[in-house]
């Protein structure tokens, strides 16, 4: 093999490693000539994360100076409006600093076609647009389409990209659509929505986006496991007692009414994001990680879940009432603007799974979410058996409790152990919990890339390992839907006051098996 084969073998390995920084200077990650269209670009995701994320990545210098945006949206806007709209919202929501000589070249690249998704005429427009970019700026035909619009408008979205040439790759130039989720609202609507953006893309230009899977301490996950050696050993069903995973939001529905009332806190975050939590901390160590690799792993895991037999016992579900976030009153979820008043959309859902693999046998795995809880917190805690003997008089030990790897997503990113240590002095040998802490902020200098800077530029070079494939989405919708179906006869959530923890059923299901919430 030559030594330039080897080299690009390496690279090519490199590149598809999520473990890879992408800051390594030795290798930066460059998107080569392309552009990328946002359909519902003047939408709330589209203004807060993933402008600001392309302007990040531009000022990163991660894409080419060629760039191409292009806007699709309804309104009646001039090029120099939607350009004006694009940079407010970039200016009040980077994470790096706003340089007018990142902004210009940006800038110069920014077109808009304005139409609905019913017009042919607005994609031949939009098909036009694309070609003056090939011709003008050198995009030379490779183009991401961004679907940040509900489901419901995939279909007629993917269908007019066919019809006006623009979905197929061709030898040269590549083509690659990004699905936001939800990925349908059940496993019938997902596979329908897979059928009909197959028909128009190649498989392996869908790209479906996950953003936990973006998050930088997502993927520490895999570093922590697997790039050390003092972790595996005990990272099975004999010494773990069992898992939570905890995302819990402060905020409310405000704002997304229309999309959360009748979707709910279960298919909104456990059927996607605590479910992948789950398959990177449950599974088996991957051969590479390769795309085919990674899901091969993660998606035995998914298989192997296992609903518990009484969904009663095992599942809680709430609604927020009144209550305080932080220092501010705020109204309960029946009386946010565009709630049905009668709704029984759940906005906290916590489930027992367990994962029927020798690994994990016995083993249950808590996941929990939930909006105007008392704090934002993501994390996934690893609780330990306690050890088989104390030799200490139970007296000295009353405030011991179970060990714990604990890795915080967010926000505080970074992983704490926890672990009981003798309290000074005394002379009695008293044993009380401690933690040992590492921290993002204090251990690195640099702020961590946002998940969709990470997602969006895998998507311009083509890499994938990061996506959820249709497998891991069907399997997690076959593991929600008889969830789903069962609370769908149960009436009214239980309410639980906004700033607290969740309602008193999730509380109960823990203690039915003796054991509690952490409180993270
Ligand atoms: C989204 C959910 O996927 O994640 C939202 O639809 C939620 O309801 C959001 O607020 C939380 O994301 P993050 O990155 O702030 O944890």
């Amino acid at each position: 093999m030559s030594q330039s084969t080897t080299n690009t073998a390496a690279m090519a390995e490199e590149w598809s490693n999520p473990l890879r920084d992408p800051r390594d200077l030795r290798l930066p990650r460059i998107a080569g000539p392309c552009g990328i269209v946002i359909f519902g670009v003047t939408g709330d995701l589209s203004r807060k994360k993933l402008l600001p994320a392309i302007y990040d990545l531009a000022n990163r210098g991660l894409l080419p100076p060629s760039f191409g945006l292009t806007g699709f949206a309804r309104r009646d806007w001039s090029e120099d409006e939607f350009r004006a709209f694009v940079r407010e919202n970039v200016e009040s929501h980077c994470r790096t600093p706003f340089r007018e000589s990142t902004w210009k070249q940006l800038a110069a690249g920014i077109r808009f076609v304005q139409g609905t998704f019913d017009d042919p005429e607005a994609f031949a427009r939009l098909s036009d647009t694309v070609s003056q970019l090939d011709r003008e700026r050198g995009t030379r035909g490779n183009h991401a389409f961004y679907m940040s619009v509900p489901p419901r408008a995939f279909p007629i979205v993917s269908r007019q990209l066919a019809d006006c040439g623009l979905a197929k790759s061709e030898d040269d130039a590549w083509r690659r659509v990004i699905i936001e989720k939800p990925f349908g609202h059940d496993l019938d609507s997902a596979r329908e929505l897979d059928r009909v953006v197959s028909e128009v893309f190649d498989p392996s230009s869908v790209f479906r986006i996950d953003h936990y899977l973006g998050k930088e301490t997502v993927q520490n996950l895999l570093a922590l496991r697997f790039a050390n050696a003092m972790y595996e050993p005990i990272w099975n069903a004999n010494y773990v007692d069992h898992v939570q995973i905890t995302m819990a939001e402060d905020i409310g529905v405000a704002g997304r009414a229309g999309y959360y009332d009748g979707i709910g806190a279960a298919r909104d975050v456990i059927q996607n994001h605590l479910l992948q939590l789950l398959a990177l901390t449950a599974m088996e160590e991957p051969v590479s990680f390769s795309a085919a690799d990674l899901t091969a792993e993660k998606t035995k895991v998914l298989s192997a879940v296992k609903l518990p037999k009484d969904l009663a016992a095992h599942t809680a579900r709430g609604q927020y009432a009144a209550g305080w976030q932080g220092s501010h009153e705020v109204a309960g979820y029946l009386d946010e603007k565009g709630i049905d008043p009668n709704s029984t959309t759940e906005t906290y859902a916590a489930i027992r799974l367990d994962v029927d693999t020798r690994r994990w046998a016995g083993v249950p795995f808590y996941l929990r979410c939930g909006k105007r809880l008392g704090k934002r917190v993501t994390e996934i805690a690893v609780v330990f058996k306690r050890a088989p003997h104390l030799p200490f008089e139970s007296t000295a030990t009353r405030e011991l409790g179970k060990n714990a790897i604990v890795i915080r997503v967010q926000p505080d990113e970074g992983v704490t152990i926890r672990f009981g240590a003798k309290v000074p002095g005394g002379t009695s040998m008293e044993v009380r919990d401690v933690s040992m802490d590492f921290s993002y902020g204090r251990s690195f200098t640099e702020s961590s890339p946002e998940a969709y800077e990470r997602l969006i530029l895998d998507v311009l070079l083509g890499d994938p390992p990061l996506f959820p494939t249709t497998r891991e989405v069907e399997l997690s919708w076959e593991i929600l839907d008889p969830i789903e179906e069962f609370w769908s006869t149960l009436g009214q959530p239980q309410p639980y006051r906004s700033g607290t923890w969740g309602p008193a059923e999730a509380d109960e299901m823990l203690a039915r098996d003796g054991r509690q919430w952490r409180m993270p």
